[in-house]
């Protein structure tokens, strides 16, 4: 049977290729913004239908509506980082956390968590018959390589990225066509804070570095203060459109990259339209599975790498804490130990990790201790500057005396004060000076 045969028999609705999923299964769900929502819909149209049935999922850019309350007597959810939508079904007991490294995620699913079902968001097949995993390929392709039956939405907005990011129409077993929308993650207008904080990282950045740029506003910030740079390089997990408004300025040329010079590196992409409109059909951009974009051997064939990612907690020894605060989980790992280790495999690399001195609610992020129930995530052994609107702290090769002194000085001048009764307590010698 030739491809064009083989689509066109595979070819069926959303309803009736959830029908092949049954009770018991494990679903593996494609990424963020490569998310194929009218198969997650329908899948959640069909619950009555399903007990038990496992839902992997990573970054939840959609509803997540398997997590609603009395969905768990038909689903159970397992979150490999946890979001908005799905936070408050890990707390309470209604679904489960993963912690894995991102770049061995791949491998997990080929092994102890190989899926029954894979659901994929997928372009339309070109001249040869292979579909593009689009704006997600990180997971999703190894998913739908290890998966017992893949269900793939074909969609012609899907842009068609190039790299190793292809799937043969063969592969797939069901077939449903939409015209929806892809999801867009909107440009944040960084705040007052998130632009100081984004100036300070921006001063630790030189021309011809390689950056990985993590997710949220903070990363987001720091682009809009690159535009003096020169011939930056970027091997990333994933990027949004600030990138490309640095590539139309010519300050994002990897002229200067060992691995891939001339093109991003990349494994899923997070923006709005425009950056899948740059991204489609353009060599100029590399995608491929996260198994190896992040794997920080591979990261760090690039010298001069730059990681930078945000948190949730530091403590005065520079331990960071990135994805829980005490027993409550707020997000995941994602790339963040994969990017901090391979930049400091990297010739000339550097880890940063930006944060704004206080969390919603006025909890400061620099604490004397961990929370209890918090997982360290990057150890302070790993981190080299730690950056909040105050400053930057340089934390690698410093004392724990010195350490705890500098976070302080980057501290929100509020606690600067309870900090250092802390460091007394601890190290003597009080410095009454820092930051007053
Ligand atoms: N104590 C308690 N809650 C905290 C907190 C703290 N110290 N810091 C953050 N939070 C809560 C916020 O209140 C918010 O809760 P809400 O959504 O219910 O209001 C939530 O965590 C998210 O915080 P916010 O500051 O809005 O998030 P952000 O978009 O700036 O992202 C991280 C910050 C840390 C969550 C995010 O960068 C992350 O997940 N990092 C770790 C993974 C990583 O770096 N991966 C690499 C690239 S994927």
């Amino acid at each position: 049977m030739d491809w064009q045969s083989h689509y066109l028999s595979r070819l069926t609705s959303s309803d009736e290729a959830v029908k092949r999923i049954k009770s018991g299964d494990r679903v593996v769900v494609g990424h963020a913004c490569g998310e194929p929502s009218a198969l997650v819909d329908a899948l959640v149209a069909n619950a009555a239908e399903y007990r038990n049935v496992e839902i992997v999922h990573m970054v939840p850019m959609g509803t997540s509506p398997y997590c609603a309350p009395g969905m768990e007597e038909h689903f159970i959810h397992n979150s490999v980082f946890v979001g908005s939508p799905t936070r408050a079904a890990v707390n309470s007991g209604r679904a489960d956390f993963t912690p894995v490294f991102f770049y061995k995620f791949p491998e997990l699913l080929s092994t102890g968590l190989r899926p029954d079902v894979a659901l994929v968001h997928v372009s339309p097949p070109d001249q040869h018959g292979y579909c593009s995993f689009g704006v997600s390929v990180d997971y999703t392709k190894t998913a739908a390589e290890v998966a017992g039956i893949v269900i793939a939405q074909v969609n012609p907005n899907m842009p068609r990225t190039l790299g190793d990011s292809m799937i043969h129409v063969t592969d797939l077993d069901a077939i449903v066509e939409t015209d929806d929308p892809i999801i867009e993650l909107g440009a944040p207008v960084p705040s007052e804070v998130e632009m100081r904080i984004g100036e300070h990282c921006a001063s630790l950045i030189n021309d011809g570095d390689t950056l990985q740029l993590g997710i949220g506003a903070i990363p987001d910030a720091v682009l809009r203060f690159l535009t003096g740079k020169r011939d930056l390089g970027i091997h990333s997990e994933m990027f949004s459109d600030g990138v490309v408004e640095l590539i139309e300025a010519g300050v994002v040329t990897n002229a200067r990259k060992q691995l891939h010079p001339g093109k991003c590196v990349v494994s899923f992409l997070m923006g709005t339209r425009k950056l899948y409109d740059y991204a489609d059909n353009n060599p100029a951009v590399f995608m491929a599975g996260v198994e190896w974009v992040n794997h920080p051997m591979v990261i760090a064939q690039n010298d001069n790498v730059v990681s930078i990612n945000s948190c949730v907690q530091v403590d005065l020894q520079g331990q960071i804490v990135s994805s829980s605060a005490g027993l409550k989980q707020i997000s995941g790992i994602g790339g963040q130990a994969d990017f901090v280790r391979g930049s400091a495999f990297s010739k000339g690399g550097r880890s940063i990790l930006a944060i704004g001195s206080m969390a919603k609610g006025g909890i400061s992020k620099i604490i004397p201790f961990i929370n209890e129930g918090s997982a360290v995530s990057t150890l302070r052994e790993d981190v080299n500057y730690v950056v909040t609107e105050y400053g930057v702290a340089e934390l690698a090769g410093q004392t724990l005396r010195e350490r705890a002194r500098r976070l302080i000085a980057i501290a929100h001048p509020e606690v600067r004060g309870q900090l250092q009764d802390e460091y007394e307590r601890r190290f003597g010698n009080l410095d009454k000076t820092i930051g007053r």
